[in-house]
C-alpha cells in the first residue's frame, strides 16, 4: 500500500475507536474451495452452502440451519414460512407441534408418507420469537428456495400461509383470499392453503385446509 493511502486507513481506524468500535479477532473468511456457485449445485452441495451462510441477521441467533428434508425427487414440495424453536434445536422442518399437524394432513388427507415429499421453508433460519420473516432476510435466502425448486422439480407446490404463498408469487393477497384456488407458477401448479400453526389456532379453519389438500391429491392423481 502507498504511505498515503495507509496513514488514510489508520485515520479512518483510528475514528472508528474514538466512536467505540473495538479490536476483534481475526475472522477467517471461506476459502474459494468452500465457496459453492449455487448455480451448479447439487442439492448436497446446496445444503452445505446453506449451512454455512451468513447472508442475513437470522444466521446470528440459529442454533441449526434448517435446509429442509424428504425426497429430492418428490412430485410435491411443501413450502413453509420459516423454522420455530423445536425446528432450529432439531436442524429440521415441521417437527414441533404444527409439523405433527401437517404430518396427519400429508398422511391422512393427501394419502402419502412425509418421506415422500420434500418439505422447505421460505427461511432456513429461525426468525426470533417466531416473528415473520423481513423481506431482506427472505431475500437473502432466496436462492436456496429456488434452486431447492429446481433441482427437485416438482409438479405440484403446497404454500402454507400468505407469507409462503406472497413470497413465492409475489401476490399480495393474504391466505384466506389466495386459498381455494390452483395457481399456474413456472409451469408448476401452487396451491395455497392454511399454515399448520393457523389451523392449531383456528381448528374451524382445518375443513378448508381439508379441502386443500384433497386438491393437491387430485393434481398428483392419487386414487380416492
Ligand atoms: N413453521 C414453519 O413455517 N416452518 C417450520 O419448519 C416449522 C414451523
Amino acid at each position: 500500500m502507498q504511505n498515503d493511502a495507509l496513514l488514510h486507513k489508520l485515520y479512518q481506524l483510528n475514528l472508528l475507536r474514538k466512536m467505540g468500535f473495538e479490536y476483534c479477532d481475526a475472522v477467517t473468511l471461506p476459502s474459494k474451495t468452500e465457496t459453492v456457485d449455487i448455480g451448479s449445485a447439487s442439492l448436497d452441495e446446496l445444503r452445505k452452502a446453506a449451512l454455512a451462510c451468513h447472508l442475513c441477521n437470522l444466521a446470528k441467533g440459529r442454533k441449526n440451519v434448517v435446509f429442509g428434508e424428504g425426497d429430492p425427487k418428490a412430485r410435491l414440495m411443501i413450502v413453509g414460512e420459516g423454522p420455530g424453536a423445536s425446528e432450529d434445536e432439531q436442524g429440521r422442518p415441521f417437527v414441533g407441534r404444527s409439523g405433527e399437524l401437517l404430518t396427519q394432513m400429508i398422511e391422512k388427507a393427501i394419502g402419502i408418507s412425509r418421506n415422500h415429499v420434500f418439505i422447505a421453508n421460505v427461511v432456513k433460519c429461525r426468525p426470533p420469537g417466531n416473528r415473520n420473516p423481513e423481506p431482506e432476510e427472505m431475500e437473502a435466502c432466496r436462492p436456496f428456495l429456488d434452486k431447492q425448486i429446481e433441482l427437485i422439480n416438482p409438479e405440484v407446490i403446497l404454500c402454507l400461509g400468505g407469507v409462503s404463498f406472497q413470497a413465492l408469487t409475489g401476490e399480495e393477497a393474504g391466505i384466506t383470499k389466495a386459498r381455494g384456488k390452483v395457481y399456474e407458477w413456472h409451469g408448476r401448479k401452487l396451491v395455497p392453503s392454511f399454515h399448520p400453526s393457523y389451523l392449531l389456532r383456528n381448528p374451524s379453519a382445518k375443513k378448508e385446509a381439508y379441502a386443500d389438500m384433497l386438491t393437491v391429491k387430485e393434481l398428483l392423481d392419487l386414487k380416492r
